[in-house]
């Protein structure tokens, strides 16, 4: 939207001598040992710049805050921010001479920018705030780059262009004067770079532009060609570490800051509610609105999941086209007789189409129940309408609906959320009152003369008490900042004899998880946050959807593991950073954006608690889960990891050095079980659905291909398999035959568990091994599980499984490796990455 704000005439672009820059250690030592204030440790990794800070912030008499600059180390380093940010920041207060603990409060640049470089920063500096117990505190990257051109003297019209990939642009415009810089735009958003270039040309004052950020870089000859030629050099293109403060520092300062600003949305600093800002939602989410926007025949399958079978009845998604005429249907049901007019099929269509809206149906059984949406303007998300059948209420649907339209509405960044509430309508208000809206004002006769309507106001995310049915990791709020525990004789007496406590963090995937295991190893904490109703409705992981999950998650799984940790201790309260001996995470394999998002915290948290870090192999995790079901295994053994995302047989010779005897050419075991069960409409995961099936199931009723069952090697393929089944599906349907679903379930798994079993068996027999472990998602097989005790038992070999819940992914494992390597000294400086292609360590070359 184009401002009408003109501002004073001043063409030229104007740089004032400033010289408030201090960086002088002696400056740095008088500014850090001064009583008062609160020392601010800054970070922003959204861009390029590596912009990172130390700055004080103190109350000045006039009531604003003043901000003295004590160390700064900015620098350029593509794509190594997570490599680089924590010995930067450790080097900086270094040579500030500021210990760690002195650190009252940490500054996060939020973006927009790049999604993984923000997750670094927001990770890594949720990790540090939670071992500091001190608040964290979000700032946005584009506030930053505006600060850094106040800082170098500019004054005039700024218009930052934030690089967002893709051809497109974060758009924001400032006016800088010389008490500051501010904005005038309402919220980050995403354009088309041509579209934002157009707007800015159309302004009054677009001659007054004068541009910077970093998606100058690829998009100045857009902009020039409309005029918009003038920029600040490119030094300044990039946010900086003193930007952040100073936006920081003037936001404080106002008398009463923005409802959308990080201070009034989150005043405690709570670092569970810090959330990326994104702007926009995952390519998967973008691609399904534009599917969902084409109508589909009658017939389609739309939702991907056989209710019966998958076990599950209620679901939600996202409403389609086809789902407007029953959404009318539904709202004219449900308002007749009332002074409300009953939306039609297109008003849904025309609503649902727009970008910035977000529309979510419950159905039950192939019928729409009940819906609700909205739409996001200047940061603010207005629910429109929200719907439930009669007979379906007090079920919760209206809440779950609002949690995932007001989650989308977060990520095309919305922080608040309006409604209309009929004031006769008690049951809606006592609901909304729980999601935490307030009723703020009246809109008299709204629905018809003597209707009243309520206009209620939220800060989001909302307060949705997902219960115990959905485990859905989202931000968890505690009373924050927390004072540090002072321990009794008798919770030190029970720290000692816990010996040394490690923290295992686990997000290589779509599982949140945190264990702590003590001195003697045994684990006492366990807790996994899955996102399996995030990704179900693609039918497998998304990798972007995994990530962002994780970055909320992580705070909520972290205390809930330290208070569950506290328990088991006899401790009052939670454990504390500083009681762990080491923080361990999962380095690698896995995707490469969710281990990111556990690395970076896993470093943040150990180097703010000055504890050694420990890095673990994911996969030798699987494996060292059979030794919660059997403490004395011993190597030499083998065994099968069986998920996912890995096929393979291992010679496990001693624990820590491995050799991979065999792995699949194609697709992993779990993949064929999570393909096959897309095939068919069975939703995913498709491992427990096609195991529940099957046990009903004749295994030798169709005769699917036995893959390199004879190839004499331990090699697997199941591309093969997958592709006959899909084939015999095809035929089945073309010749109007109905599948009969447990023997084809059976006999797809007879064929895996045939291929497995007879290779494992081979391997045992030719290393001489006495023991067979296994490990990995599929390990949760039922059949698998029985043949492999079948079999060995025959063979005379010992059979381990790890329990159920330690066959798929989990912290406990992650903490068992943690143990074995810290005892050897193993540990990982702060410069350790991801590795999303790590290999299982062997002694041998
Ligand atoms: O180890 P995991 O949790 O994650 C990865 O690291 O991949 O394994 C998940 C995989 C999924 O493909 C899922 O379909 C499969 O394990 N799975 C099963 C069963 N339960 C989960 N496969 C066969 N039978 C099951 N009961
Ligand atoms: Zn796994």
């Amino acid at each position: 939207m184009p401002s009408t704000t003109t501002y004073k005439d001043n063409a030229a672009i104007e740089f004032a001598a400033t010289g408030n820059v201090v960086t002088s250690r002696a400056a740095a030592k008088r500014a850090a040992a001064g009583s008062t204030g609160r020392l601010i440790l800054a970070l922003d990794t959204s861009t390029d710049m590596l912009a990172c800070a130390l700055g004080r912030i103190l109350p000045a008499p006039d009531g604003s805050w003043e901000m003295t600059l004590l160390a700064c180390a900015d620098h350029l380093c593509r794509r190594q921010a997570n490599v680089e940010l924590l010995p930067t920041v450790d080097r900086m207060l270094a040579d500030a001479h500021v210990a760690r603990a002195d650190v009252d409060e940490v500054l996060v640049g939020t973006g927009p920018g790049s999604f993984t470089g923000v997750r670094i920063g927001v990770a890594a500096a949720k990790g540090v705030a939670s071992a500091l117990r001190v608040p964290l505190r979000a700032g946005s990257t584009l506030d930053a780059t505006a600060w850094r051109a106040w800082l170098s003297g500019f004054r005039g019209l700024l218009g930052v262009v934030g690089d967002a990939m893709r051809r497109e642009v974060y758009p924001g415009v400032y006016l800088l004067d010389d008490t500051g810089a501010h904005r005038d735009f309402s919220a980050e958003t995403v354009l088309k770079a041509p579209q934002a270039a157009d707007l800015w040309a159309a302004r009054p004052d677009a001659a007054q532009l004068v541009l910077t950020g970093d998606g100058l870089a690829k998009h100045a000859a857009i902009y020039a060609e409309r005029g918009l030629d003038r920029t600040l050099p490119q030094e300044l293109w990039h946010p900086s570490g003193e930007g952040l403060l100073r936006a920081h520092a003037a936001l404080l300062s106002q008398n009463a800051p923005a409802a959308t600003s990080d201070l009034a949305r989150n005043p405690q600093g709570d670092p569970a509610l810090v959330l990326p800002l994104y702007t926009r939602l995952s390519d998967a989410e973008e691609n399904e609105r534009t599917r969902l926007g084409i109508a589909e025949p009658k017939t389609a399958r739309t939702t991907g999941v056989d209710d019966a079978l998958g076990d599950i009845h209620v679901q939600l998604r996202p409403m389609s086209v086809n789902d407007t005429p029953a959404a009318a249907a539904l709202e004219r049901e449900v308002f007749a007789g009332t002074g409300h007019n009953p939306w039609t099929a297109q008003m849904f269509a025309d609503e649902r189409d727009r970008p910035d809206s977000s529309w979510w149906v419950v159905h039950d059984q192939g019928k729409v129940v009940a819906f609700a949406g909205g739409a996001v303007v200047d940061g603010n998300l207005e629910i429109l309408d929200v719907v439930c059948e009669p007979a379906r209420r007090r079920a919760g649907l209206a809440s779950r609906l609002l949690a995932r339209v007001s989650y989308d509405a977060q990520m095309l960044g919305a922080h608040t959320s309006t409604l209309e509430v009929a004031r006769d309508n008690e049951a809606a208000r006592a609901l909304y009152a729980r999601l935490g809206y307030e009723e703020v004002g009246v809109r008299r006769n709204y629905y018809g003369q003597g209707h009243d309507a309520l206009t209620c106001k939220a800060t989001l995310p909302l307060s949705v008490d997902a219960g115990p049915r959905e485990p859905e990791p989202r931000p968890v709020s505690r009373p924050w900042p927390q004072v540090r525990p002072s321990r009794s004789p008798q919770e030190l007496e029970a720290l000692a004899q816990a010996g040394e406590l490690i923290l295992a963090i686990e997000s290589s995937c779509d599982e949140t998880a945190m264990a702590v295991i003590d001195g003697a190893g045994h684990i006492v904490a366990d807790v996994v946050s899955t996102q399996i109703d995030f990704h179900a409705r693609f039918g497998g992981v998304v990798p972007e959807i995994a990530s962002r999950k994780h970055t909320e998650a992580i705070v909520g799984v972290y205390q809930e593991t330290m208070e569950r940790a506290g328990h088991v201790l006899g401790l009052a309260g939670a454990l504390d950073s500083s009681e762990l001996a080491a923080v361990a995470v999962t380095q690698g394999p896995g995707l490469v954006g969710a281990l990111v998002v556990g690395v970076a915290f896993a470093k943040g948290l150990a180097w703010a608690a000055d504890k050694p870090l420990v890095c673990v192999n994911h996969l030798e995790g699987h494996l060292y889960a059979n030794l919660l079901e059997t403490p004395d295994l011993q190597p030499p053994f083998v065994a099968s990891l069986l998920s996912g995302g890995h096929t393979m047989l291992v010679l496990v010779r001693d624990w820590g050095d491995y050799q991979v005897l065999g792995e699949t050419l194609d697709d992993a075991v779990g993949e064929a079980f999570d393909k096959v069960a897309k095939a068919l409409g069975l939703g995913y995961p498709g491992g427990p659905v096609i195991s529940r099936l099957a046990k009903t199931g004749n295994p030798r009723a169709i005769d699917f291909p036995r893959a390199m069952l004879h190839s004499h090697d331990y090699r697997f393929s199941l591309s093969g398999l997958k592709t006959a089944v899909v084939t015999y599906i095809e035929r089945e349907n073309a010749a109007g035959r109905a599948i009969n679903l447990p023997d084809l379930a059976a006999s797809f798994e007879a064929a895996v568990i045939e291929v497995q079993v007879k290779k494992a068996a081979t391997a045992v027999e030719e290393y001489g091994a006495q023991e067979f472990c296994a490990g990995g998602g599929v390990t949760a097989n039922p059949e698998l599980r029985q043949a492999f005790k079948d079999h060995f038992d025959r063979m005379g070999v010992r059979v381990t499984l790890p329990p159920l819940s330690a066959c798929t992914d989990n912290a406990a494992m992650i903490a068992l490796v943690a143990r074995v390597k810290l005892d050897q000294g193993l540990t990982s400086p702060l410069t350790a990455d991801a590795d999303p292609n790590l290999e299982l360590p062997s002694v041998l070359a």
